[in-house]
């Protein structure tokens, strides 16, 4: 699979999600086998770019490409604008958010919010395209299946976006209505998948290999995007992968694996986040990762406490020793994610 002139490794993708997948983590994916990675969504508001956060999310040093850069907005001219900005900051290819259902985005007519307003929708796609093009850089949408149950509008929307030359869709199957809520559907992903001929992926709620495989097997999409079930779980790219190739499941990974995924993950998070950021926002992952580990609740109590970095890692070391103590491997489906898929947008 291409997206424009970049080739994939596979057809399995981490999703964006803002707060979660920064560039440690999506190193960490990419290298547990994602065949590709978009950024979490950068504002296209000028006001904020040289904002900590920005920047931090504007950060792609040593990322294997295509560098993918999403950016957010609500206006054609600031999201071209915003398109030009990160393509000289090293954005190979631009991603259009209209998926996010976030209120501090959709208050301000972003994010799913302009699958409401088709003009505009189209407008600024038209746009953000013109400004791509003389870089060479593809344009790819991010969207959901509509606004809501009775505005389902994404086949107009995709033939729409296509024709503005838009490479690529990922459709996640809830309308911008159900927020995080109730099961996503697949039919509406099937119709996106027919009705063009540029490349379609589908997401939402794919926990497992063979969920992975069913989906892709209901919509014909020719990707399937993971995003919650990877918190936690980086590895859950490879075994889908190699279960997609191969009909077979791969083992669960050794803890001594875990541990020094952990600790590399946790090293490059500091790095990134620096030691008062970093330790806090590093609580979130290290709980997805003991989460469903013997021991893990009590585990993340005690680690939610710790204030500085080296005491986190310590805390972590002792915890994957223990538990390499009485196991070689993840017990099998330890990370099953399927109860943890709640509403958790930062
Ligand atoms: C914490 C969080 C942050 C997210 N941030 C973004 C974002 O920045 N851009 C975006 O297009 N979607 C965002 N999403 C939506 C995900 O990309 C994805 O569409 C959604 O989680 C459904 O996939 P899943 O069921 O595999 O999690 C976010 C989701 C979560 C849970």
């Amino acid at each position: 699979m291409h997206i424009g002139p970049y080739p994939l490794a596979n057809n399995v993708f981490v999703a964006p999600m803002a707060g979660v997948t920064d560039r440690p983590f999506r190193q960490l994916c990419r290298a547990f086998g994602a065949g590709y990675a978009v950024s979490e969504m950068v504002t296209s508001r000028r006001e904020l770019w040289n904002s900590l956060k920005t920047s931090r999310r504007a950060n792609h040093e040593g990322e294997p490409g295509p560098v993918a850069v999403q950016i957010a907005g609500t206006e054609a001219a600031m999201m071209a604008e915003a398109a030009a900005y990160n393509i000289e900051r090293g954005a190979q290819i631009i991603d259009i958010n209209m998926g996010c259902p976030a209120k501090k985005v959709c208050n301000k007519w972003a994010g799913s919010a302009l699958m409401q307003d088709e003009p505009l929708a189209l407008a600024i796609a038209q746009a953000v395209v013109r400004a791509c093009e003389p870089h060479g850089v593809p344009v790819t949408l991010k969207m959901r299946t509509g606004w809501s149950q009775s505005h389902r509008n994404a086949v107009a929307l995709a033939r729409a976006f296509e024709g503005a030359g838009v490479r690529m869709l990922t459709v996640h199957g809830r309308t911008r209505e159900q927020g995080y809520g109730g099961e996503a559907e697949y039919e509406m992903i099937a119709a996106v998948k027919d009705a063009v001929r540029i490349p379609v992926v589908a997401n939402g709620d794919i926990t497992s290999p063979e969920k992975a495989r069913a989906v892709l097997a209901a919509t014909g999409a020719d990707a399937v995007m993971v995003g919650r079930a990877a918190q936690g779980r980086p590895w859950i790219f490879r075994e889908i992968v190699h279960f997609l190739a191969t009909g077979a499941h791969l083992a669960p990974p050794l803890v001594a694996e875990v541990r020094r995924a952990l600790l590399a993950h946790l090293q490059d998070h500091y790095a990134l986040y620096g030691e008062f950021t970093g330790v806090r926002s590093a609580r979130k992952h290290i709980g997805w990762y003991v989460r469903s580990l013997p021991g893990g609740e009590a585990f993340r109590t005690e680690m939610n406490a710790i204030e500085d970095s080296a005491a986190q890692l310590l805390a972590v070391q002792r915890f994957f020793d223990a538990l390499a103590a009485r196991m070689d491997r993840l017990p099998a489906g330890a990370a099953a994610q399927e109860e943890r898929l709640g509403e958790v947008f930062e």
